[in-house]
């Protein structure tokens, strides 16, 4: 297995970053979501959400036109991504239901202002964390009393070492997570309950927890 690299900075750093991540992520947004939006689907989840890490907003608009029940509140510690997201959601008319909000997962005090979710959910954003005990520790509070918690991430295959070239994509595979480590950090942050699914041959993973008594 080959050892993690951890991320240089937590959020993305500056407007023309902000709007080349979202140049590029646009573009493969329909296939990497289709696990994620089939689950939600699938157990029902919807309600009152809190999206962490919401980049550029198109998952919390394809959310939010995909189900006309969730509420979206969606956070990001990048002020260029809540730019970039908010004038995304209020394009398609979206902002009533879409609330985009500047701020870290990691804070305390701030997660607990924003109230509790049906729930929770975060997309390619785990492996960015500074503190992800913490900001996971935030995430689990901030789920109601049988609300769920879904995170969807990027996994360090096992067979990466193997790969005999570079480039960003492998960059970026060798910063996240494998699953075992993401079972142990999820653990110390004290989720009990947590189903891990792997999807596209191993290369995502998802993290289910809640959602009791819903058929998986
Ligand atoms: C790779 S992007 C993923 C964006 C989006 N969720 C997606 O699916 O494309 C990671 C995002 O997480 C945000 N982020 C990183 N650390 C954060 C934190 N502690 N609190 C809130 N957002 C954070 C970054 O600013 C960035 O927008």
């Amino acid at each position: 297995m080959v050892s993690r690299i951890e991320h240089q900075s937590e959020g993305i750093a500056g407007a023309d970053e902000a709007r080349k991540y979202a140049q590029n992520h646009r573009k493969y947004v329909g296939l990497m979501y289709r696990p994620m939006l089939r689950d939600l689907r699938r157990l029902g989840l919807s309600g009152r959400c809190l999206e962490i890490g919401s980049g550029p907003g198109f998952l919390a608009a394809m959310i939010a036109r995909q189900d006309p029940k969730a509420h979206i509140t969606a956070i990001d510690i990048s002020p260029d991504m809540v730019g970039l997201a908010s004038g995304y959601v209020k394009e398609r008319g979206l902002e009533d239901r879409v609330r985009l909000v500047l701020g870290d997962a990691g804070d305390r005090g701030f997660m607990e202002s924003l109230g509790r979710f049906d729930l929770v959910y975060s997309t390619f954003s785990v492996h960015h964390w500074k503190d992800p005990e913490g900001c996971l520790a935030n995430i689990r509070r901030a789920a109601r009393e049988g609300g769920a918690v879904y995170l969807y991430d990027l996994n360090r295959v096992w067979w990466l070492g193997l790969v005999p070239f570079g480039g960003r994509e492998v960059r970026q595979l060798r910063g996240a997570y494998s699953s075992p480590e993401l079972r142990s950090v999820l653990e110390k942050a004290g989720f009990t309950g947590i189903t891990i699914r792997k999807h596209y041959g191993g290369l995502l993973q998802s993290v289910l927890v809640g959602a009791v008594g819903v058929a998986q």
